[in-house]
């Protein structure tokens, strides 16, 4: 968690989260995107969930009496949190999500109505930078990560409804990010 932003474009994800927002972060870890999001008083209310049962609970344990902010832990096929989220992060979630199950989870964005999506993940070009970043999730989490690129996201997010405002490289040290930021149409 110390070292996760000097390598993790978190001063680039902040400025795109709606100030006073209620956030619904999926594939939350340990906590650390909605703890900063609240020590810096960026959010309304937080509310994260993973399938890893114990970052979920260092997570609260972490927030402690935090109530603005919840965390979850959720199995693999059960429905989200039932909730309304203005906006919606998915950060490093999609490459640990199997190839055949990321477009499912792209789309499961619709039962939260959020008006903002943001999603950060891992570039799989250049293939040496996304081979360090697969030698990291070897070594840390024992995952092969499946990279999907984000041409291939802004696809998916424009058929349910999304129009890419922001999608731009943001490499640190030799992990090769990349930043979407998708919105709702404001209605007529
Ligand atoms: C690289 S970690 C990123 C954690 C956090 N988003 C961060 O940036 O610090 C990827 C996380 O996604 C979680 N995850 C993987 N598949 C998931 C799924 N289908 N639903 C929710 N969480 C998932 C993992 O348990 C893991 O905590």
């Amino acid at each position: 968690m110390t070292y996760r932003p000097r390598i993790c474009p978190f001063h680039r994800l902040i400025e795109q989260v709606p100030q006073n927002s209620t956030v619904l972060d999926v594939g939350c870890g340990n906590g650390l995107w909605l703890l900063l999001l609240a020590e810096l008083g960026r959010i309304r209310q937080g509310i994260g969930f993973d399938i890893c049962a114990e970052k979920v609970r260092l997570a609260q344990e972490l927030a402690g009496p935090n109530r603005s902010l919840s965390f979850r832990p959720i199995a693999v096929n059960e429905a989200w949190p039932d909730m309304a989220a203005d906006c919606v992060t998915m950060i490093d979630i999609i490459h640990h999500i199997h190839p055949e199950r990321q477009k499912e989870t792209i789309r499961a964005i619709q039962s939260t109505h959020a008006e903002r999506i943001l999603i950060k993940d891992i570039d799989p070009v250049p293939a040496w930078k996304s081979a360090a970043n697969t030698l990291h999730d070897l070594v840390l989490s024992g995952q092969r990560p499946r990279y999907q690129s984000p041409s291939v996201l802004c696809e998916w997010l424009g058929e349910i409804g999304y129009e890419i405002r922001v999608c731009l490289r943001c490499d640190m040290l030799w992990y090769s990010h990349y930043l979407i930021v998708g919105q709702k149409p404001a209605k007529p």
